[in-house]
């Protein structure tokens, strides 16, 4: 095969790589491709992939057999890029693994992705895990339609360096982007349909701009652009929590009541080995502050559970910074040593019997708290951003300023409206309700 016609991209983990994947599709489409239907259509697969756990790496590998074997029963070549942050952190292993991937290419480099892929076409591999930085965003393209809530990637990298992350050795350093170029690309996302911006970065708000714009100075800059009516920002690092961001949150309307800040553990003696740079008292303290300034903010968090010498006592004060802060949602997981990474090669490594029982416990309980924060907007009548056409017909699926899944009857609002909804219904991961700025005809 010559001359690739179609392509499908297909992504894991972060909302840094759903946005890396779009791009690349676009890229795609630029060098006069289209989308392929279904995976086994397409003439290129790209798989954008994540590290960050070890089972997240695995399932590249199994893809890739999955993939080989479907084209083999149809006589099918088709061209299978790897990108994202597996190709970046073992992209010689995956050389040798799979040795009929075409394309290696990391999550800096991927704008020349359509040239790699037509000399992969042609019989030669090509590999770029270069991290040129800000290089990337120079070669993208225009976004002809954006998405009600679209994402729009202000930093990248990271120079944390917690003991258990790769993120610092596969997205590299911190940067961030100017904010007159972030500012433009706004703009274009509000003209092309975008009614929220989510700010993206490893750590978004330790964003500051070559010429000193810092985080709060760039989300009031986004707010002033005409059409953006709903402004996110995600992942962020407790201890980038400045009073300035903390005091924005009171004063920007367009900032929504959501925040996902990630607390890892309860335990200072964890924190610590984990290289954190917050306490979780500090945590407390940030939250108690934002909440201060907007009493009906939503947090979210990450935790790991079994890290490294994580005693019963220690896995407690998870539990229980879990209960002082009252969390709308969450996100788990059991510790996984990464090649590369301090943490792995620490000592007194927990059983998998005790991480897999102690996060039981940890979900369980966070459960109960989504669905009590579910609980607790029942009655209360929001704004609703229709995101898209909900499963039933006449029905449309939006969020809530607290990012709940809202279904609600359309009754003459189409996707990218932002209507008044009462909520009458709430189960643990969706809302449902009525519209009261629109009497039903
Ligand atoms: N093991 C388990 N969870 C991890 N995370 C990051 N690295 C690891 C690891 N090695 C989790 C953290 C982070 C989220 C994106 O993934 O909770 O906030
Ligand atoms: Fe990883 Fe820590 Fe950086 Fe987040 S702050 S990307 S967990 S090193």
């Amino acid at each position: 095969m010559t001359d690739p016609k179609r392509y499908f991209v297909r992504s894991y983990g972060c909302q840094m790589n759903v946005y890396d994947a779009e791009r690349m599709e676009e890229l795609l489409g630029d060098a006069g491709m289209t989308r392929a239907a279904t995976q086994d259509d397409a003439d290129v697969v790209v798989l954008n992939t994540c590290h960050i756990r070890e089972k997240a790496a695995e399932k590249v590998y199994s893809e890739i057999g999955r993939i080989k074997k479907a084209a083999a029963e149809r006589g099918w070549k088709p061209v299978v890029a790897v990108a994202g942050c597996v190709a970046q952190a073992e992209g010689e292993e995956i050389a040798r693994r799979a040795p009929d991937v075409g394309v290696i290419v990391g999550p800096q480099a991927y704008h020349r992705l359509p040239q790699m892929v037509e000399r992969a076409a042609s019989g030669q591999r090509s590999v770029d895990t270069d991290l040129p930085t800000l290089e990337k965003f120079k070669a993208l393209g225009q976004r002809r339609r954006a998405a009600p809530s679209s994402f729009l990637t202000i930093q990248e990298g990271c120079d944390k360096f917690c003991t258990y992350c790769v993120v610092p050795y596969t997205r590299g350093a911190e940067v961030s982007r100017d904010a007159d170029t972030v500012l433009e690309e706004a703009h274009r996302l509000a003209e092309a349909g975008a009614r929220e911006l989510v700010l993206l970065g490893q750590n978004v708000n330790a964003y500051r701009d070559a010429r000193g714009t810092g985080f709060a100075d760039l989300i009031r800059r986004v707010a002033d652009v005409p059409g953006i009516s709903r402004i996110r920002y995600t992942t962020s690092h407790p201890a980038d929590m400045t009073d300035e961001l903390i005091s924005a949150h009171g004063e920007i309307e367009a900032l929504m009541p959501y925040l996902h800040l990630p607390v890892q553990s309860g335990s200072d003696r964890v924190l610590k080995a984990m290289n954190r740079s917050h306490s979780a008292e500090s945590y407390v303290e940030t939250i108690e502050a934002l909440r201060r300034v907007r009493p009906d903010m939503a947090i979210s968090g990450d935790f790991i559970v079994g890290f490294p010498g994580e005693t019963d006592a220690e896995f407690e004060a998870t539990l229980e910074i879990v209960r002082r802060t009252g969390y709308a949602q969450a996100y788990s997981f059991k510790y996984s040593p990464r090649p590369g990474t301090p943490a792995a090669t620490m000592g007194d490594q927990i059983a998998e019997e005790v991480k897999t029982e102690r996060l039981a416990r940890l979900q369980a309980l966070l459960n109960e708290q989504q669905l009590a924060f579910n609980e607790g907007t029942r009655g209360v009548t929001c704004d609703v951003l229709a995101e898209r056409n909900g499963r039933r017909p006449g029905q449309l699926l939006g969020k809530s300023p607290w990012l709940q899944s809202v279904h609600f009857s359309a009754d003459g609002a189409s996707v990218g409206d932002i209507v008044e909804v009462r909520i009458d219904t709430a189960g643990p991961n969706s809302l449902s309700g009525l519209r009261t700025d629109r009497k039903a005809a």
